[in-house]
């Protein structure tokens, strides 16, 4: 059990010095006190190992402050309304509340899992959509692979991400796609009409993500007035079956961003087999946004001096081999290639 202690409190450790260094004040003030929390430590080491991860336990406890907005810990999150500085009393308020719902705290940390989606990548599925139009002249069917709730499927009705782009290379963005189909495919799809899922989606909104938060509820919104579907799929077995259901014989355009590293090289292998399957009946594009050491492992060719650069997300097609653009995981900053011969070298 010993081992067990250390290896959490490592988890945590890192937690805070890498992740919420820099982005998150109350996280990193949290994550360096819960390492001498023998309480908290306890509580999470009672759930099965898979679910003792700081992010886990930093949503639950965010799911929970979403419902008891009175309490103390509140005054620390800007999400829901705090303005307080991180202070002496940020982890007395944080155990406080921990001990108060101990119960449900305990059910949410035993049965929830990970689950995010990033509105902001769907900027890169525009670009390579909009790429693709213009080579094919022709509307095209859209499918995410790894959806979670879809927000990424209503890529071309969000106004916010163009501001990554240079004004001069607006052009990225045109033609607007006209899109027949949007379908999300998910192993654990998100419903966005269930009030319970909508939170656990903003539960993953860090406390000074102020405007993340207002970005996801937008998204949630459009895609929600949108009618998208996500349904449940999974990548390596469930996708040829699936897409071979999109009516028209109009291109398919299949998105995957921050799939890969949830797949077995097996698994990866799968998807792509049944992208090639499917492309004997109609034309079909891989766009993906992820790490350049998971394409290349895929078999992807990608410039070798990004293959070790899985900090960043890689924007491309294929089968075309097409990159468009280099940016961070959270495309909070993005970098279109300007030329073919463009090696994302001066990217810093
Ligand atoms: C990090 S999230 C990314 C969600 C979305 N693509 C985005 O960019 O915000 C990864 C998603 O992949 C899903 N996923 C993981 N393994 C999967 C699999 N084998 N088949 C289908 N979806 C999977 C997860 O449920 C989760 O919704």
């Amino acid at each position: 059990m010993d081992g067990e202690v250390e290896r959490l409190r490592a988890l945590f450790e890192l937690f805070g010095t890498t992740q919420a260094a820099g982005r998150s004040p109350v996280y990193e003030a949290l994550s360096a006190a819960i390492l001498d929390d023998a309480e908290l430590l306890g509580l999470m080491l009672g759930t099965p190992p898979v679910q003792r991860k700081p992010s886990l336990l930093f949503a639950c406890v965010n799911a929970l402050l979403a419902e008891h907005p009175d309490e103390p810990l509140a005054a620390y999150y800007p999400t829901h309304g705090g303005r307080r500085d991180v202070d002496g009393q940020l982890m007395p308020a944080f155990r406080a509340l921990c001990r108060t719902y101990r119960d449900p705290l305990v059910t949410l940390l035993r049965t929830r899992s990970t689950q995010t989606n990033e509105p902001r990548r769907a900027i890169a599925l525009h670009l390579a959509v909009s790429h693709l139009v213009r080579k094919w002249n022709s509307p095209v069917a859209v499918a995410e692979v790894g959806a979670s709730a879809g927000l990424n499927l209503s890529f071309d009705r969000y106004t916010f991400g163009t501001e990554l782009l240079d004004g001069d290379l607006e052009d990225l963005l045109s033609p607007t796609p006209q899109v027949t189909t949007r379908l999300g495919i998910d192993a654990h799809p998100v419903d966005l009409r269930e009030p319970v899922h909508r939170a656990w989606l903003e539960a993953f909104v860090w406390p000074e993500q102020v405007d993340d938060l207002a970005m996801l509820r937008t998204a949630t919104n459009v895609t929600l007035a949108g009618g998208i579907r996500v349904v449940a799929g999974d990548a390596a077995r469930d996708v040829e079956r699936l897409l071979s259901a999109v009516p028209g014989d109009e291109p398919l355009v299949v998105f995957t961003a921050s799939l890969l590293s949830y797949l077995t090289p097996d698994d990866r292998s799968a998807f792509l087999a049944q992208l090639d399957v499917l492309a004997r009946r109609r034309t079909v594009a891989w766009v993906f946004a992820e790490a350049p050491g998971l394409l290349a492992r895929a078999g992807i060719e990608v410039p070798p001096e990004l293959a070790g650069r899985n900090s960043s997300y890689l924007v491309g097609t294929q089968p075309d081999g097409e990159l468009l653009a280099l940016a961070d995981p959270y495309v909070r900053r993005l970098a279109p290639r300007r030329t073919p011969d463009d090696d994302f070298a001066w990217v810093p």
